[in-house]
């Protein structure tokens, strides 16, 4: 059987909100998942470790028949996107694709507000990179990002706490800083794909006239947009509605977790690295 599912990548479970949208969207296609929980979070990591735990991350795609795959990590996008794509693509010599999910936001995150004022929030290493500020100067240059790193986020969701208190007072603390910053902010994008599992907490500490986005459904649109516009690439993708989880840590405990994210059972097995 013909086995090129579309590769989804992020450093932990994060990812799973993007591949819910998109499988939404494009259930035809197969997809190949990989976690890597070892090392998440990624946020707080320098560039190197993070393109270099993301290219071997890619690499394991490629060894699994990937031909196109997705970064649906912000902080892989910021930090490895560009050099994998610039230096280490070229040198396969081959047709194989690998795109990140902070361009395809930025193209369409300042048509959502009105005031011009749009709250990012994401990790560390997404904030500094300062990526959502650039790439959305490009498509909206009236607009104006508003960023605040929230590191606490990504582990209170790894670690299964973001129903908690304590995951409320985290939540909250942020966006009181947030709007203390500006208060015409009319927009926020959750621009860490782990943040929409705390979208209850989000919704509660945030004034009801803001927007709350999650990069999920952004995303997929944006997918079937480029495999429309990529026809030899998407007829090369399996269509057989195919699912495999990989995770580098424990797979049980992947699959527990992954039901929450995904709200179904999936079956996970484990890459040693
Ligand atoms: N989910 C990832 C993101 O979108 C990163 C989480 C992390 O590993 O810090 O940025």
């Amino acid at each position: 059987m013909h086995n090129t599912p579309i590769g989804i990548f992020d450093s932990g479970y994060g990812g799973l909100t993007i591949l819910k949208e998109i499988e939404e969207k494009l259930p035809q296609y197969d997809y190949l998942y990989i976690g890597d929980n070892a090392r998440a979070p990624y946020g707080n990591r320098s560039y190197d470790t993070v393109y270099k735990y993301t290219l071997q991350m890619v690499n394991e795609f490629f060894k699994r028949g990937c031909e196109l795959v997705i970064l649906a990590c912000n902080t892989a996008s910021a930090k490895a996107l560009r050099t994998i794509q610039q230096n280490d693509l070229p040198l396969l010599k081959n047709d194989k694709r690998v795109l990140g999910i902070i361009r395809p936001t930025a193209e369409v995150l300042g048509s959502f507000s009105k005031t011009g004022q749009v709250g990012v929030l994401a990790t560390v290493g997404t904030v500094q990179s300062e990526s959502y500020i650039l790439e959305t100067e490009k498509f909206f240059p009236e607009v104006t990002i508003n960023q605040l790193a929230c590191p606490m986020w990504v582990p209170l969701v790894e670690n299964g706490e973001h129903q908690t208190d304590g995951a409320s007072y985290f939540v909250q603390d942020k966006l009181q800083q947030l709007f203390a910053k500006e208060k015409n902010i009319d927009t926020i994008l959750l621009a860490c794909t782990h943040y929409p599992l705390l979208m209850p907490l989000i919704k509660k500490h945030t004034p009801p006239k803001v927007k709350i986005l999650s990069q999920g459904g952004l995303i997929a649109n944006s997918l079937v947009d480029y495999l429309g516009r990529h026809k030899a690439l998407e007829k090369k993708c399996s269509k057989n509605k195919k699912r495999s989880f990989f995770t580098t840590d424990n797979a049980q405990e992947f699959e527990k977790q992954a039901e929450l994210f995904l709200g179904r059972k999936i079956v996970c097995n484990k890459i040693d690295i």
